[in-house]
């Protein structure tokens, strides 16, 4: 049988798992999966297309006859184990930020710049969820209509921190309800010195802060949005916020675009008929995004578009799409397609 050998570095983990399930659904041929982990999960069997697949423990060695390898496994993993991908061979597929911002690595939204993976040398990142979800929606306005300042707040949902933060959500609210004592032990950021429960909160803080008041989440937006439309010039700025919401990551994004002439129903046209996009903008009969809606969708889902009262070049509008498919999970096995479709890649023996 011919076809890829793919491996998933943190197959038991929120991205992992959503992976696996978006490899079942490829169109390129697979031969075989290596599901990576810790220590901790190896020997947990886990179902790809049916059949049962053994956890392992991720070594250098796992790397060995591997031509795409799907990394979600934190940083400091990929920063481990990466390069050794990369020397047996494999195209590696990073979900983690260590290298979103290295100028030899493209960071690729495949709706937004499929081509930019011929010039990967080893490893493509896969940019922010918060990040790509807004790519999706603007660069189809960009084209058209040019882009001077996008400003977001949003609204993000806990699986966007993994696994544990979601079950400790879930203890949280329960304990609540029942008026019991409830323990704040991950968010807003496990490296952090304080902890605030999530269930029934709002939190303004994703990851640490850096030294100007920014956090590192929202240079993460700010600096990916300007390297993935390759324009440095655009103004960009972003507070994100984490919410009571298991998946689907929701954001408020106001826009200036460059040209005369943009109205919110030329905005509409634009997206109805843009790649990933799909158009929930009917305020007369309620029709907008929502994140319960979007969970478990591929699409990045936007509504509420409106002209600002002020600026005649402004326009609001709220963009919807699930973390953990379009924000990592199915964007990266869509780069992989992309890898596969352009001839870029080699089927190993
Ligand atoms: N969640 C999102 O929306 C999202 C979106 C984009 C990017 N990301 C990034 O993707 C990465 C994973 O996020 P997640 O939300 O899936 O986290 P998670 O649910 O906590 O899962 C972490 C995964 O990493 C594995 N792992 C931990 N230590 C390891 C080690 N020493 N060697 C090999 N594997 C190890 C875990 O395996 P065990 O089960 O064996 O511990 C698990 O499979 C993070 O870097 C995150 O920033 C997440």
């Amino acid at each position: 049988m011919t076809g890829y050998t793919i491996a998933v570095v943190g197959a038991t983990g929120a991205v992992g798992t959503k992976m696996i399930q978006m490899l079942e659904q490829a169109t390129f041929p697979i031969k075989s999966v290596k599901l990576l982990a810790s220590k901790r999960s190896a020997g947990k069997k886990i179902l790809f297309k049916g059949k049962e697949a053994e956890i392992q423990e991720t070594t250098a060695e796992s790397f060995e006859n591997v031509d795409i390898a799907l990394f979600s496994a934190g940083g400091s993993i990929s920063k481990q184990f990466a390069p050794e991908a990369v020397k047996r061979g494999a195209v590696v597929i990073d979900n983690t930020s260590a290298y979103r911002m290295d100028s030899e690595v493209p960071l690729v939204v495949p709706e937004v710049n499929e081509e930019a993976v011929r010039s990967h040398k080893g490893i493509i990142a896969n940019p922010n969820c918060s990040t790509i979800q807004m790519m999706v929606a603007l660069e189809p306005i960009r084209k058209q209509y040019g882009l001077d300042r996008i400003i977001v707040s949003t609204y993000q949902a806990v699986s966007g921190a993994g696994i544990s933060a979601v079950k400790e959500m879930k203890e949280q609210a329960q304990k609540m309800l029942n008026e019991e004592p409830y323990e704040a032990t991950i968010l807003p950021s496990g490296g952090d010195k304080k902890h605030f429960p999530i269930a029934f909160n709002a939190l303004p803080q994703i990851d640490l802060f850096t030294e100007d008041g920014y956090t590192f989440e929202e240079l993460k937006m700010i600096n990916e949005t300007k390297k993935i439309m390759s324009d440095d010039k655009i103004k960009v700025s972003a507070t994100c916020v984490r919410i009571p919401v298991v998946s689907g990551h929701s954001e408020s994004v106001y826009i200036e675009v460059k040209e005369d002439g943009a109205s919110v129903s030329a905005l509409q046209d634009i997206l109805r008929n843009a790649p990933g996009v799909v158009l929930q903008d009917d305020p007369s009969n309620q029709i907008y995004p929502t994140a319960l809606a979007a969970a478990g969708k591929k699409e990045t889902f936007v509504g509420r578009i409106r002209k600002d009262r002020d600026e005649d070049k402004g326009f609001h509008m709220w963009i919807v799409s699930d973390n953990l498919l379009k924000g990592a999970a199915w964007n990266s096995v869509q780069i992989a397609e992309s890898l596969h479709k352009l001839g870029l890649i080699k089927v190993s023996n």
